[in-house]
This record gives structure tokens, sequence and C-alpha cells, in this order.
């Protein structure tokens, strides 16, 4: 009995993600790699969602080659499509539907940072409207809001009935698992601090829109069984974060010890992708989780002020 017991609890278990089938936008890098991959080598099946078909074909075959016949690990799947559109949302869950009998998960976690300002040269009326609102256009703020909020609204809508299937599957290794939507917010969702988001204020609105349609979707989906929750970056390497500072393939940071950034993370410098990796495998194994959206930032917000 008792051996039973800890054999149901141990990481091994707990953390097989056999039989789970994600999508994941803007999975073929940065943030969206490391989760994508921490779930391919715990034996889930892995759609990534992105921009280039050829792109995401050459990542998820380094990939599959290297899962190899291994039967601990999934498969990845690459499949292009422009996240901000509602036609793609529909599109993308009809070709994934075409393939999979059920989704466990989708990760809304493509994104993107524009619209930076450039701090005002002194304290004038006029020194502010040069750097907020001469320099930030309003196609810099449609596209930010588009792409890193209203896109995710239109794909959680569109794939329900593929989480709504795994639901009701009778398959033992739906069991395991209860069907999520995780959307990847920000820590500038709550920062009053602007350095903390690339100087971006289309940006901190998007995180906050993300942030605030995790808890009422949570709510609105109850009745469903369909969980909602978020993860709150901090600052980690990437291409958005920092330009060429992250090899494509791994996820892995090149930044080079020492390398000082734009705002003070208090316990390392950069989240890595075991970082990234071992939460999403907490909220995609966990039942009990609903709404939440977890703050990952080593200690920034402890630092910088926020409305967390
Ligand atoms: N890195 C950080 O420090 C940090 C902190 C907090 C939150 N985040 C959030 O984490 C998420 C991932 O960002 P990241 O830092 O990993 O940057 P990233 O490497 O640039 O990843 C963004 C991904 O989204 C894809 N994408 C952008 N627009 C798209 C669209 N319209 N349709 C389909 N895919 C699209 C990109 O594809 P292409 O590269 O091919 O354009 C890329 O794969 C974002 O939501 C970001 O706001 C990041």
């Amino acid at each position: 009995m008792a051996s039973a017991v800890l054999e149901q609890l141990s990481a091994s278990s707990i953390f097989d993600l056999r039989g789970v089938v994600a999508v994941v936008t803007g999975g073929g890098s940065g943030i969206g790699l490391m989760i994508s991959s921490t779930l391919v080598a715990n034996g889930a099946t892995v759609y990534i969602v992105g921009p280039q078909q050829d792109e995401l074909d050459r990542l998820a075959k380094k990939y599959n080659q290297a899962a190899g016949q291994d039967s601990r690990r999934g498969k990845m799947y690459g499949i292009e499509g422009d996240i901000r559109l509602k036609s793609e949302a529909k599109r993308l869950a009809e070709e994934i539907e075409k393939r999979e009998k059920y989704i466990t998960v989708l990760f809304n976690n493509a994104g993107i940072l524009e619209g930076s300002f450039t701090p005002p040269a002194e304290p004038t009326a006029a020194s502010y409207i040069a750097s907020h609102f001469d320099s930030v256009s309003q196609d810099q703020f449609n596209n930010v809001i588009n792409t890193n909020a209203v896109g995710p609204y239109w794909l959680t809508f569109a794939f329900l009935p593929l989480l709504e299937k795994w639901k009701n599957s009778d398959d033992l290794a739906t069991k395991k698992f209860v069907p999520q939507v995780i959307m990847t917010s920000s820590m500038n969702g709550w920062t009053k601090d602007s350095n903390t988001a690339g100087r971006s204020y289309p940006y901190m609105f998007s995180k906050s829109a993300i942030g605030h349609f995790t808890s009422s979707l949570a709510h609105e989906l109850l009745p469903l069984g369909i969980r909602v929750n978020g993860i709150a970056p901090g600052y980690f390497v990437s291409q958005m974060s920092s330009p060429g500072m992250i090899d494509p393939e791994t996820g892995a940071s090149l930044s080079p010890p020492g390398t000082v950034h734009p705002f003070e993370v208090p316990t390392v410098p950069s989240g890595s992708n075991r970082d990234m990796g071992s939460l999403a495998l907490f909220l995609v194994a966990n039942w009990f989780v609903n709404g939440e959206t977890v703050l990952i930032d080593g200690g920034t917000l402890l630092k910088h002020p926020s409305s967390y």
C-alpha cells in the first residue's frame, strides 16, 4: 500500500506526461521553447505555433531526433500561424483537430514588445510628450495588444472543444491531468516601474490585460471544468529581452557572466529553462491551482514598485 503511494508520488510518476497533448504558441523560441522542450522531455506531444513553418520544422526535427526511440520522450510538431487573428485561431484549432483526438493544455505564450519610449530629457510636459506620445505609434499599441492579449482570447475559445474532449476521454492518461489554458503574462502586468518592461506602456497594458483575463476566464470556465492559470516571468534571456543572447536551439543563455541588465534582479541574473520548465510541469500536473498567475521573477518585484 505505502509502496504504491510512494510510486504515485514520485516525480517520475507525477511528471510523466505521456498521453498529454500540448499547444504552445511561440513555442519555437525563448520562454516558449523552454516550455515546449520540457514537455517533450517528459513525454508530451507538443505543437509549437509560430510565424514560419520551415523554422518550426527545423527545430521539431532536432528535438525529435534527440528524443530518438526513448519511450519516455514525446514528440514536437510545428504549425505556422499568426496568433493575433480570430480566423487563424479557428484554422489552427481545426488543423490540430485533424491530427489529435484532444488537447490537454494550451499555452498562450507568444508575445512581442514594441512601443518603447526614450526617457524624457527633462522634467517638462513638452519632454514627456516627445518621449511618450510622439515616439509611440498607434500601430505599435495595436500590434502589442493584439498579439499579447487579444490573440489569446481568440485562441482560448477556438481550442475549447479540444480541451473539452480531453476531459471526456476514456484514455487512462487523460485521467491523470485536468485540461487547462496557461497564459504567459509578465511581472510587468503588475510593475509600476516601466524600466522593468523595456519602457513600453503598450507592453505593460497588454500584460495587465492578460492577467485579468486569466482570473476572469478561470471563473467563466468553471462550469466546463477547464482551468486557466498564468505564468508571470521576470527577466529571462530571450530574443525579446536580450536580442542575440540566447542559443536559438537550446534556449540557454549566452550572456557572459557579469552582464548588467537594465534593472536589478536580486536572485540570479536571469531565469533558466530549468526554472521555466519546472513551473510548466507543476502547472500541468497540478489539479488544484485555478485562476492563479504565478510570479517567477527572482525577486525582482521585491525591489521595484508594483501592485503585486
Ligand atoms: N523574456 C522575458 O524576460 C519575458 C519576461 C516576461 C514575459 N515574457 C513573455 O514571454 C513570452 C515569450 O517571450 P520571449 O521572451 O520568449 O520572446 P521570444 O523569444 O521573442 O518569443 C516570442 C515568440 O512569439 C512568437 N510570435 C510573436 N508574434 C507572433 C504571432 N503574431 N504569431 C505567432 N507567433 C508569434 C515569436 O515568433 P518569431 O520569433 O518567429 O517572431 C516567438 O517565437 C511573451 O509573451 C513575453 O511577453 C518574457
